[in-house]
C-alpha cells in the first residue's frame, strides 16, 4: 500500500509544487494537505497518515510538533524548510519528529528519505549497546562484529556499528572496509548533520546490507580531536538510523566509555580469559558501575575465550564473580581470525559452530526484551 501523505505548507505555490512531487512518487499519496498546520491537526484523523510532512518556516509549526506525534501516533514527522539550520535540527529531534528534509524536494530525494527514516528504529525505540572492557584484548571487537552480523540477520533491521575505540580502532579492519569519513569527521560535523546527512559518514558492508560502519580514527593522535558533546549527540542522531547501535569502546574508564555507557540501554563488560586475572578486572569494573542505582539491569558481563565453554564454566565465573555472566564465547582463535582476515565474520562463515550458537543466543536475548521507550 501507498504511504499516506498529509502535507502542511504554508505557501501557497510550494503547496502546489510538492503536491505534484508527492503525487509524481511512485508509492506515495497525497491523503491530504494544509496550509496550516492548525487546519492539519483538527482535520486529518481519518486519513491515518504514514507520514506527515510540516513546513517549519512557518512560525509556531515547530513547537506544534509534539502535538503531531501525539495526534497521530501511527505516523512519521518530517519537518520541511527552504534551509538547513543547524540549531533547528535540535530542536527538530526532541520535539520528536522523524527526519528533516529541504524544500523543495524531488521524487528521488523524497524517496530516499522515507527509506532512511522508515529503516530507523526511532518508532520502535532504538537502543545503544556499549562494549566495555577492563583491560585491552578481550576479544570485544571480534564479539561486536559477530553480534552484528547476527543481530541485522536476524531482526531485519539496521544495526549501525561505532568505532569509539578512539586509539586503536580496528572495526574498519574487521570489515575489510576503506573509511571515507571516520568519528573524527562525523563529530566533527554533527552539528551541521541530520541524520539523514549524517548516513553516508557510515561505510556500508558489501557483505551486509543492513550494517553501517562509523570507522575509528585513521591515526592514534586524532583521538583527541574527538570530543565528548558532539560525541554524544551523534550517538543520538545515529538512534534515528539505526535499530541497534553497538559501539566499540577503548578499554578502560575514561570519558568516552563513560558517555557511551550513559547512553547505553546496556553496557556489556567483556574480558577475555587468560591470565587469570580477569575474574578480578571485572570486579573492579563493576565497582565502579555501581554507582548507578539501576546497574543490574544495565550493566551485563560477557566472558571470551572459555575453555571448557559449558553452562558449568560459565556458573562457575558467575560464583567467583558473584555477579550474573549473561554471556560466554568458546576459544576459536582460528575460526575468527580465519573469518575476519577475509572480511567476513564467523556467524557467517560457520553458523553452527559453538561460537556462532552463542552469538546467536546472545542477539536473541537482546531482540527479546523489552524496553519502555517515551514513557509519557
Ligand atoms: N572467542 C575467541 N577465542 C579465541 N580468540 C579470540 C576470540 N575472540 C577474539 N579472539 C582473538 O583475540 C584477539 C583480540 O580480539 P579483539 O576482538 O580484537 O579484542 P579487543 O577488541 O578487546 O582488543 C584477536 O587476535 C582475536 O582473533
Ligand atoms: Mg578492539
Amino acid at each position: 500500500m501507498d504511504y499516506q501523505v498529509i502535507l502542511v505548507e504554508n505557501n501557497r505555490l510550494m503547496l502546489e509544487r510538492l503536491s505534484s512531487v508527492i503525487r509524481g512518487t511512485s508509492g506515495f499519496s497525497l491523503a491530504a494537505r494544509y496550509q496550516q498546520a492548525g487546519d492539519a491537526l483538527g482535520q486529518s484523523a481519518m486519513f491515518k497518515p504514514n507520514i506527515i510532512l510540516l513546513d517549519i518556516d512557518e512560525k509556531g509549526n515547530l513547537g506544534l510538533v509534539p502535538e503531531f506525534a501525539s495526534a497521530f501516533p501511527g505516523a512519521a514527522i518530517l519537518c520541511i524548510s527552504s534551509h538547513w539550520d543547524a540549531k533547528e535540527s535540535d530542536q527538530i529531534a526532541q520535539a520528536g519528529a522523524k527526519g528533516y528534509l529541504v524544500k523543495p524536494f524531488s521524487s528521488e530525494e523524497l524517496t530516499e528519505a522515507v527509506q532512511t527514516f522508515s529503516k530507523s528504529g526511532m518508532a520502535q525505540g532504538s537502543e545503544v549497546l556499549a562494549f566495555f572492557s577492563p583491560k585491552g584484548k578481550s576479544g570485544k571487537t571480534t564479539l561486536i562484529a559477530n553480534l552484528a552480523m547476527s543481530l541485522a540477520a536476524r531482526s531485519g533491521e539496521p544495526v549501525g556499528i561505532i568505532d569509539a575505540d578512539l586509539q586503536f580502532g580496528d572495526m574498519a579492519v574487521f570489515f575489510n572496509l576503506e573509511p571515507k569519513s571516520t568519528i573524527v569527521e562525523a563529530t566533527r560535523d554533527v552539528k551541521f548533520l541530520s541524520p539523514i546527512t549524517l548516513n553516508p559518514y557510515f561505510m556500508a558492508v558489501p557483505e551486509a546490507e543492513n550494517i553501517r560502519v562509523l570507522c575509528g580514527t585513521k591515526k592514534p593522535e586524532f583521538a583527541e580531536m574527538v570530543e565528548i558533546a558532539p560525541f554524544e549527540d551523534l550517538v543520538r542522531m545515529a538512534q534515528s538510523l539505526f535499530r541497534y547501535v553497538l559501539i566499540d569502546l577503548p578499554p578502560g574508564f575514561n570519558p568516552i566509555s563513560v558517555a557511551a555507557a550513559e547512553l547505553a540501554a546496556t553496557t556489556y563488560m567483556v574480558a577475555m580469559v587468560g591470565g587469570g586475572f580477569e575474574v578480578l578486572h571485572m570486579k573492579r569494573a563493576l565497582d565502579v558501575f555501581k554507582a548507578w542505582p539501576d546497574y543490574e539491569q544495565r550493566v551485563k558481563t560477557i566472558f571470551t575465550r572459555v575453555s571448557p565453554c559449558t553452562e558449568k564454566e560459565r556458573e562457575l565465573l558467575e560464583q567467583e564473580l558473584g555477579y550474573p555472566v549473561s554471556s560466554i564465547m568458546p576459544n576459536e582463535y582460528l575460526l575468527v581470525s580465519a573469518a575476519a582476515n577475509s572480511g567476513r565474520m564467523a556467524v557467517d562463515v560457520q553458523p553452527d559452530t559453538p561460537l556462532s550458537k552463542n552469538i546467536n543466543r546472545l542477539s536473541k536475548d537482546i531482540m527479546g526484551r523489552r524496553i519502555q521507550w517515551g514513557a509519557p
